[in-house]
């Protein structure tokens, strides 16, 4: 297939591009450049453009030929989607529409959409199964729910065939080495483990310590991003006109915030100081998911499922490249 990828210079995308190339796909990858990195992508592939720009979108899904959309282009901070809501609407739900839009002009049915098990909020039952009513606490998690509601209904009306895969914590890095995690601004309890190890920062702040867990810090379960990847490939290939799957995209263990800490540790031999801080605002205090469906509609489980090893790729990625990547068009590529 000839597959559009949105934001395909991020962090998901750029695996999930690096996927389909090596299982025989052909990639286009639609990306502002506006957090993803262009050397991230393959030299050749990526065509700059915002998703507002529809007619853009238009004509790159006709003159390319595409046949499916994978997209993963938006906002994805929750802190910041509760002090800056407008973005998140603006850009995740209006910038989908008119993706949308532009694919129902262009005759492309097939999308593969990252939504985000933010769309449960604070769920009353671990682990989380798709049935889980979805009540998001953010605007971040609404913003994901709007567009599978959206999509629900493009695909009764107008043919759409659609998987919405609702990621829990995506971590880690390609175990080839020239792909990982880069943001600015990092929020994420891994990486800012990692860039203490590093001697990047001081400490790492653990946000509350009084959760009612079995250590008393946030428990969540980390998916690795190459698992990720391998998801979005087979949830393509099942996708089928009219219909939508909703899949819950984790390992089905939970690890606790001290525990990961402890892995970061154990992986880099370094030492690394905490501080206790408060409650983050809008932190759930866990979050599991039940990941049966997927495996019994994708044949798709996570190969990652212990946290030593996917940190240890993340480990990996931080040291061979501590100031993210390299600049220039295709510059990840150039060695690998
Ligand atoms: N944490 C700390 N200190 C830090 C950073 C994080 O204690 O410096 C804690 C958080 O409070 C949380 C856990 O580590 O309990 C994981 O936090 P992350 O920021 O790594 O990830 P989140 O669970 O907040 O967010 C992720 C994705 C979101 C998605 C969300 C669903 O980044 O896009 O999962 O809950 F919406």
């Amino acid at each position: 297939m000839r597959v559009l990828v949105t934001g395909g210079a991020g962090y998901v995308g750029c695996h999930a591009v690096d996927a389909l190339l090596r299982a025989g796909h052909e990639v286009r990858v639609y990306d502002n450049l506006e957090l993803g990195h262009a050397g991230a992508v393959p030299l050749g592939l990526l065509i700059e453009g915002d998703l507002a720009e529809g007619d853009k979108l238009s004509d790159v899904l006709s003159e390319q030929r595409i046949d499916a959309v994978m997209h993963f282009a938006a906002y994805s901070t929750v802190g910041e989607s509760v002090t800056d809501p407008g973005r998140y609407w603006h850009n995740n739900v209006l910038g989908t529409l008119s993706l949308l839009d532009a694919m129902r002009a262009t005759n492309v049915r097939s999308l593969v959409f990252s939504s985000t098990c933010a769309t449960y909020g604070v769920p009353k039952k671990s682990p989380i199964a798709e049935s889980t009513p979805q009540d998001p606490v953010n605007p971040y998690g609404m913003s994901k729910l709007t567009i599978e509601r959206a999509l629900a209904d493009y695909a009764s009306a107008y043919g759409l065939g659609y998987a919405a895969l609702r990621y829990f914590n995506a971590c880690g890095a390609s175990p080839h080495g020239h792909l990982g995690e880069a943001h600015a601004n990092e929020s994420h309890l891994i990486p800012i483990c990692l860039q203490a190890a590093l001697g990047q920062s001081e400490s790492v702040t653990i946000f509350g310590v009084d959760y009612p867990t079995r250590d008393g810090t946030c428990i969540r379960d980390y998916i690795h991003v190459d698992d990720l990847a391998d998801a979005h490939l087979r949830a393509l290939e099942r996708l089928s006109p009219g219909a939508g799957l909703r899949l819950n995209l984790g390992t089905g263990r939970g690890f606790s915030v001290r525990e990961v800490i402890d892995a970061c540790r154990r992986v880099s031999g370094r030492e690394i100081h905490v501080e206790i801080g408060t409650r983050r605002t809008g932190d759930p205090p866990e979050l599991v998911a039940d990941p049966s469906r997927a495996r019994e509609v994708l044949g798709w489980t996570a190969r990652y499922s212990e946290i030593d090893p996917i940190v240890e790729t993340a480990w990996q990625w931080h040291v061979a490249h501590p100031a993210g990547y390299p600049d220039g068009p295709g510059a990840a590529f150039e060695h690998s």
